[in-house]
């Protein structure tokens, strides 16, 4: 992929939002600082490549879903990948460190991804889960996730739970077409948001791969999920309860459903021709969770070990003189 580096992108995402929560909340003058969720969390796969269920080692065939040929030899990072049937193919192997594509590799801030069997493993490689757990409500502002050798998912859930995973709700939904955003989802397509809880279905994020000199554009590797943003009370998010609520979250969930295919290919998926199906999979370098504490008012409502000095806690507290959210340390 001529993918490298997408982080001036991240960081500048994570500036906007940053600006956009402190303008959100209007006359009170501090906010709980705000920082990337997903870092040191639990991260969980319900299956990987490489990996049996039961968590086992099993080195596996996997290809690229572009290239071969001439593209091999413009490619040096790749160069040396075997070329089996004219596709670029590499295997996972969780004894192998850099073969090993174990979920925590999409939030360790590096540039290793997190893949999914391949659906030559069977069909139902299709249906994957992948869930952050956080000890503790917090509102999420944003989810950012790149892609690594892989398109982005045609049919997914970015879903929510606030009851540290017992019970799952939907916070967005996402698949390439209209028909498809009614057809898993009972719901239309690219629908304006009415209301802060509006639970919208896009199809921008599924549409089908440009691809330009065989290689996938940056542009359509991203994901971003906003969450205050674009809703009605954005710039009012302090008193606004329909929207603090909707943005909480103590587990967030990627619900994967379907892999992008190239239309020719279905038939052969149909199929299970593994000269095609090993080239579909999900590959994940990157979920940033973008959000904060929760200040209800109560002292101490929210703590959290410093990210680079783990054994400092940081706790909110709401400053009842100043009625505005602290922190401390
Ligand atoms: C993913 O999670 C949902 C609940 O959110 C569950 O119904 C489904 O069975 C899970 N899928 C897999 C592949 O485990
Ligand atoms: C990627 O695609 C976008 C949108 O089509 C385009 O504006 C951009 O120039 C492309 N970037 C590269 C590096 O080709
Ligand atoms: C913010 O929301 C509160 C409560 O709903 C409302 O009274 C106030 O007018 C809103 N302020 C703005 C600037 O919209
Ligand atoms: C917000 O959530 C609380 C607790 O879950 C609930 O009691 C309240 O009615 C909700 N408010 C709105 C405006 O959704």
């Amino acid at each position: 992929m001529a993918v490298r580096d997408g982080t001036p992108v991240l960081k500048i995402l994570l500036l906007i939002c940053f600006i956009t929560f402190v303008k959100s909340q209007g006359h009170t003058p501090l906010t709980p600082p705000y920082f990337n969720l997903a870092q040191n969390r639990e991260i969980i796969a319900t299956s990987t490549c490489g990996l049996r269920s039961d968590g086992t080692p099993m080195p596996e065939l996997f290809c690229r879903l572009t290239g071969g040929g001439d593209e091999r030899d413009s490619t040096a990072e790749i160069s040396n990948l075997p070329l089996i049937q004219g596709q670029l193919c590499d295997i996972c192997d969780p004894s192998s460190r850099d073969k090993y594509h174990r979920a925590e590799n999409a939030i360790d801030g590096t540039e290793n991804w997190w893949q999914s069997p391949p659906l030559s493993r069977g069909n139902q490689y299709n249906e994957v889960n992948l869930t952050i757990n956080f000890d503790q409500v917090f509102h999420v502002a944003y989810v950012f996730i790149r892609m690594a050798n892989s398109p982005r998912p045609e049919v997914w859930v970015l879903e929510r739970s606030i009851d540290f995973g017992k019970t799952w709700m939907p916070w967005q939904y996402f698949a390439g077409s209209a028909s498809d955003c009614y057809k898993f989802f009972n719901a239309q397509a690219d629908q304006r948001i009415q209301h802060d809880d509006d639970v919208i279905c896009s199809t921008r994020f599924s549409k089908i791969v440009p691809l330009e000199n065989g290689e996938l554009n940056l542009t359509f590797l991203q994901i971003v999920v906003s969450l205050v943003n674009g809703r009605p009370s954005a710039m009012n998010f302090s008193q606004t309860m329909a929207l603090q609520n909707w943005t909480k979250a103590t587990n967030v969930r990627m619900k994967l459903l379907r892999t992008k295919t190239l239309q020719g290919h279905l038939m052969d998926i149909a199929r299970q021709d593994p000269t095609v199906t090993r080239r579909y999979f999900y590959s994940i370098k990157d979920i940033s969770i973008g959000g904060r504490c929760v200040c209800n008012g109560h002292a101490d409502s929210c703590v959290r070990g410093d990210s680079l000095n783990p054994s400092i806690l940081l706790v909110t507290v709401m400053d009842t003189q100043m009625n505005v959210c602290m922190m401390r340390k």
